[in-house]
């Protein structure tokens, strides 16, 4: 039977490193890590000592550079999967780095692949791009689970965060050990525990900026009351449910999704560490010195670090044989709305 202590695996489109860090935790060795960003490799490279792989994974030569592994991760981008749908040639197909993940899989059969994507992935090209991508994995003989889990509900984290999360195994009896029904998470943080003191005046809002009017107007309660707000282009929302909205990869670059707060010295955004903490990294993983919009933007790419923590840990518990406490009556914390999938074997 595999056991995780003996697993390697493979960290592609690999940004923060996050599935890195989790796997890590339960003893998993990644052997090969990519991205072909510089700051990912700046991020990883602070945090993981083994090698980092700065390259297009489209030039990667996957017999010969990348090794054998167990576990496949990667939370790969979502480009237009609609060309292969729609079957419009196949260098255009090629040009998908989806193609790439299957080459890697047919080449080194992973027994484990966790791949996650935004939640739109479902619906987009009416369904069909997820139909071909469950049918590609499928043909490789992967059997699936995928569900679309939200921090927030799974973890104490306050961070409003809905993703796709695939898993598939080459062992059907392991794929029917281990499900992705998780418990609503009873406890969440409040904000303020995860926000720094002692803020730099860069992130703070003064008369200076043309938005101060429209800012003041919008930020009005105090983040000890659990309540953040986001610039979004012409006015201030405030998010009523105690969870920070989706932290996206262009919040530092003049985004519209800016999350703001008020505290004890003025309105502000957040810091790169705290949308870190948001994303449930400890905070003893070290944010290398890059510009805050490369760190927003990791940040707002990065996979959730608790919610990919339970999904290694039902993968445990499948390995030992043993069932996890899901409950298939409903109740489960992710998929919401009848768009979204629950689970599939
Ligand atoms: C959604 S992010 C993944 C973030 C990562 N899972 C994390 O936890 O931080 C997608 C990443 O894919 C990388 N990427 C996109 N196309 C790529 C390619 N062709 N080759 C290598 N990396 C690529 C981007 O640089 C980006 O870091």
């Amino acid at each position: 039977m595999m056991t995780l202590s003996t697993c390697t695996c493979i960290d592609l489109f690999a940004g923060t490193g996050a599935f890195s860090h989790v796997l890590a935790k339960y003893g998993i060795q990644c052997v090969y890590a990519n991205d072909m960003e510089k700051s990912s490799q700046a991020i990883y490279t602070a945090n993981h000592s083994h090698q980092f792989h700065l390259k297009n994974l489209l030039e990667v030569d996957v017999v010969n550079e990348i090794p054998p592994h167990d576990i496949l991760c990667g939370g790969f981008p979502c480009q237009p999967f609609s060309i292969a749908g729609q079957q419009k040639g196949f260098d255009d197909a090629r040009a998908n780095v989806f193609w790439k993940i299957l080459d890697i899989l047919k080449t080194h059969k992973p027994r484990v692949i966790i791949l996650e994507n935004v939640k739109n992935l479902t619906t987009h090209d009416k369904t069909n791009t997820f139909r071909i991508i469950r049918e590609e994995l499928e043909k490789l003989h992967y059997h699936l689970t995928y569900r679309v889990l939200d921090t927030c509900k799974v973890s104490p984290i306050p961070h409003h965060r809905e993703r796709i999360y695939i898993v598939g195994f080459l062992d059907e009896g392991l794929s029917k050990r281990f499900h992705l029904a998780f418990q609503p998470c009873e406890t969440m943080a409040p904000l303020c525990s995860l926000m720094q003191a002692d803020v730099p005046d860069k992130y703070y809002y003064t008369d200076r900026l043309k938005v101060f009017g429209t800012v003041q107007e919008g930020v009005t309660q105090h983040i000890s009351s659990n309540t953040i707000y986001q610039y979004r282009r012409y006015y201030v929302r405030e998010n009523k449910s105690n969870c920070c909205p989706t932290l996206t990869a262009n919040m530092g670059s003049g985004g519209h999704n800016v999350p703001l707060l008020k505290d004890d010295r003025g309105i502000r955004k957040l810091t790169p560490r705290e949308c870190f903490n948001l994303q449930g990294f400890p905070p003893t993983y070290t944010l290398p010195a890059l510009s805050d919009s490369a760190l927003y933007k990791l940040a707002g790419n990065a996979v959730s670090v608790p919610v990919v923590d339970c999904i290694v840990g039902r993968l445990v518990e499948a390995m030992a044989g043993a069932d996890g406490d899901g409950d298939e009556s409903g109740t489960e914390s992710g998929a919401e709305s009848s768009e979204s999938p629950t689970q599939s074997e």
